[in-house]
């Protein structure tokens, strides 16, 4: 078995500031509630750059970061659920802007769970030497799919993109990685795809489709309630298979969906808030891209150093969840 490890880190967000007084010239709404309700005080949303363009650009300062020849990648993992289309994969698409031509590419759908995912699963490919220089990628242009006269949605989310470099290492680099879904609870978050339209369906109703309703609609009491219980879970699990305790853990890196969640998750643990790397207020939640470009800035603040070990957390739609311990 091989040793995982991140070896560099980038993130890209557009460059269109929204501000909560913004979002109240749009809809009834004020930056008092969103700033006590969520944290939010800004967030990105794309003037035109789509999920790829925002991925690249992640995925060049990381390569930049973690001082790689882009053909030494032999795996794209793009986890999204805004992707540029159904066919090709975003992940493809970053392959040919940025020229990674030895690399397979696929997306993988976990919502804001999803660059946890993919951390995972390159750290499986490359203990078992199935690969040695994965890039995995959290990427979204979630403004695409909001409705923006929902005011309970419309003003949490944001545009971004964040991506970590992965290779095999002489130390060890992930020490545990933590996953889990939830099924049930899939109807609390959803944007709707495409109907089963074809000649065979009774009345014919034909291929042709809308998506005008594929929108991202919330039941946002339900996830805050899910949500402080499994961030709770996952750290107790990630302790449990890296035999650290709490106190070893230098920071902590929460998916930024709601700053009472993540403050609420501190308290629970009887963790300083100080543990906690914030930038909800900057970005709102970037679902997939959140972790990936907090993990970013936080490694880029010079406040890490060599063998602290940083505890990735996070949850979302699906109900999906877990989490990832490196060792820096
Ligand atoms: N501006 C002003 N008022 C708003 C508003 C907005 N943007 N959005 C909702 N409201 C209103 C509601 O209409 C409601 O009014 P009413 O009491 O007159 O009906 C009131 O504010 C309270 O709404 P409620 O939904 O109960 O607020 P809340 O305290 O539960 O906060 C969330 C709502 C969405 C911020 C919170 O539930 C949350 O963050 N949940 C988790 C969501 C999440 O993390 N999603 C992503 C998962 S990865």
């Amino acid at each position: 078995m091989h040793n995982a490890k991140i070896i560099g880190t980038g993130h890209y967000v557009p460059e269109n500031i929204v501000t909560n007084d913004d979002m109240a010239k749009i809809i009834e709404t004020s930056d008092e509630w969103i700033s006590t309700r969520t944290g939010i005080k800004e967030r990105r949303i794309s003037t035109g750059e789509n999920t790829s363009d925002m991925a690249a650009k992640a995925a060049l300062k990381a390569i930049e970061d973690a001082k790689i020849s882009v053909e030494d990648i032999d795996f794209i993992f793009l986890a999204t659920y805004s992707p540029d289309a159904f066919i090709p994969n975003t992940a493809c698409i970053v392959q040919s802007l940025i020229g990674a031509v030895n690399a397979t590419c696929f997306d993988l759908s976990a919502a804001c769970t999803g660059f946890i995912y993919g951390l995972d699963m390159a750290t499986q490919y490359i203990k078992t030497g199935r690969a040695k220089c994965v890039l995995v990628i959290g990427a979204e242009t979630q403004s695409k799919l909001l409705n923006w006269d929902d005011r309970g949605t419309c003003v949490l989310f944001g545009d971004g993109a964040g991506a970590a470099i992965m290779t095999t290492g002489e130390e060890a680099g992930v020490l545990a990685c933590y996953s889990g879904s939830d099924g049930t609870k899939s109807w609390t978050l959803t944007v709707e795809g495409v109907p089963v339209r074809n000649p065979f369906v009774e009345g014919n109703p034909g291929s042709m489709y809308d998506l005008q309703n594929s929108t991202i609609k919330m039941d946002g009491k339900e996830i805050f309630k899910f949500a402080v219980g499994i961030m709770i879970k996952s750290v107790d699990e990630l302790l449990k298979i890296s035999g650290l305790n709490i106190e070893d853990i230098k920071y902590v890196v929460p998916h930024q969906a709601n700053y009472r969640i993540i403050e609420s998750t501190a308290k629970r643990l009887g963790l300083d808030i100080g543990k906690f790397f914030i930038n909800i207020d900057r970005y709102g939640n970037t679902s997939a891209a959140s972790v990936a470009i907090a993990l970013d800035e936080l490694a880029k603040s010079g406040n890490l150093e060599k063998g602290d070990k940083v505890l990735m957390v996070g949850f979302g739609g699906g109900l999906t969840y877990g989490g990832v311990i490196v060792e820096w």
